[in-house]
């Protein structure tokens, strides 16, 4: 998609990275995720002295805009101040793909101005996604 403010993105995800709760891994990690109703919703990550408690940025950037009603996405900026750009781990990959269509962008930026993009699709191909449940044979009920 070629109207997506990208700069308002890295911005908004910049300001959620400066907020990251990481003093275990001190790897701040910020995402702005743009809804299909032209809003900007953040996220950054929240650790946990139990690490499994872990959140990710993007996971909490989608549970922010979900409460406020959304359900459709048209992108993802995730924004770390780091030299390799950082691509989204396979658990948010996975709830990324439920309110994202497979074409959507999904990029990662940093402090160098630097940035990588992909489709959720060539993150995470053949995902399992609402639709199986939707047309699923109910067994054993
Ligand atoms: N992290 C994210 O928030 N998003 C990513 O895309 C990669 C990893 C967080 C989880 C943890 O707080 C820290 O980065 C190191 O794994």
């Amino acid at each position: 998609m070629s109207d997506i403010n990208w700069a308002a993105l890295q911005s908004a995800a910049e300001q959620a990275a400066a907020q990251a709760y990481a003093p275990y891994s001190q790897f701040p990690v910020g995402v702005a995720v743009l809804a299909a109703s032209g809003k900007i919703y953040t996220g950054c990550n929240v650790e946990n002295a139990s690490y499994g408690g872990t959140v990710c940025a993007e996971r909490n950037a989608i549970a922010a805009a979900v409460v406020a009603g959304e359900r459709k996405f048209s992108a993802l900026l995730v924004y770390t101040p780091q030299a390799m750009l950082t691509p989204p781990c396979g658990i948010c990959r996975q709830v990324i793909a439920e309110f994202f269509t497979p074409d959507a962008p999904v990029a990662s930026c940093n402090h160098l101005q630097q940035q990588q993009q992909w489709t959720l699709g060539e993150l995470l191909p053949a995902a399992f996604t609402p639709t199986y449940l939707a047309n699923s044979t109910k067994v054993g009920a």
